[in-house]
């Protein structure tokens, strides 16, 4: 596994195997690996020929200060999870090289970034987008890999794709949940004590949502209740948003008739959580 810290260092570990026409998947991640990123890499191991994790705490992306300070961040253990997993190159670098003094160029998505997270946190797929097509310039990968859980970062970055013609296939892989359902995050390693036990209203709250859509409720505004009830019954848990989406658009909805997406944000303490679930009239056991 080659360990690059610049994109001059990059460019040369990669320079063979694109001469060569290998087929290249990128996981780009914040580090702090945990299985939902390991599930990205198997699968970019499984199809491509070479594997590039890239590991960047990434500023731009970040409303607070304090959430930046506070991300966890532990690139030994990522490296000997990624050495692990066959991935080939670990790009991981400095703030100043991929920013630097003078950076002054965006990539900005208008439509799908609008609403949930984007509501809730100014800025933040403004810098998701223009690090991922930074990362994309400078690896230049044939897939690119992210996760449900971040389903509207996974729909931003592909409309990016698709809208500045950027020839990389976006491949988003389903959220992984720990053993009592909260869905796993770099972030949860934040959680202390009584936090980790509340955080499960997060994944309860979507789950109860979900079950009542498959008992037949397509009203949203009583799907919506129900799950501000469930997240509220916590004591230390503090809602951002509880939204019922297009799943495509992602505009919000107030009658259940095309696949939608129930998600939320919350606060513990100063960690946020985010989750989601698709509420699909196609999906099996649900009615069309
Ligand atoms: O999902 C993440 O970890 C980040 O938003 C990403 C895609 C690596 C961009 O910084």
């Amino acid at each position: 596994m080659i360990f690059c810290r610049t994109k001059a260092e990059a460019s040369k570990a990669l320079e063979k195997p694109r001469a060569q026409a290998r087929s290249l998947g990128l996981v780009p991640t914040m580090g702090a690996l945990h299985e939902g990123h390991m599930s990205l890499v198997r699968r970019s191991v499984a199809e491509n020929d070479v594997t590039v994790v890239s590991v960047f705490v990434n500023p731009a992306q970040f409303d607070e200060s304090r959430d930046l300070e506070k991300y966890p961040q532990d690139l030994r253990q990522d490296l000997l999870l990624c050495e692990k997993a066959g991935v080939d190159v670990v790009f991981a670098p400095t703030v100043e090289e991929m920013y630097p003094e003078d950076f002054s160029t965006w990539v900005e998505e208008t439509q799908l970034s609008r609403g949930l997270c984007g509501a809730a946190r100014p800025g933040h797929f403004r810098g998701v987008t223009t690090v991922v097509a930074k990362l994309f310039n400078i690896i230049r990968p044939g897939r690119a890999y992210f996760g449900a859980k971040d389903f509207q970062q996974a729909a931003v970055v592909r409309r990016m794709t698709r809208d500045l013609d950027m020839p990389v296939e976006i491949v988003v892989m389903p959220i992984v949940r720990e053993g009592d359902g909260l869905a796993m995050s770099s972030r949860n390693s934040r959680l202390q004590g009584p936090s980790r036990e509340e955080a499960l209203v997060l994944s309860r709250a979507l789950a109860r949502a979900e079950e009542l859509y498959r008992a037949g409720q397509r009203d949203v505004g009583v799907l919506v209740r129900e799950m501000l009830d469930c997240i509220r019954s916590a004591q230390h848990v503090q809602v951002d948003y509880v939204e019922i989406v297009d799943a495509e658009s992602l505009e919000p909805l107030e009658h259940l008739n095309v696949p939608a997406l129930a998600a939320a944000a919350v606060y513990i303490g100063d960690t946020r959580l985010i989750d989601n679930r698709l509420l699909n009239p196609t999906e099996e056991g649900t009615t069309p």
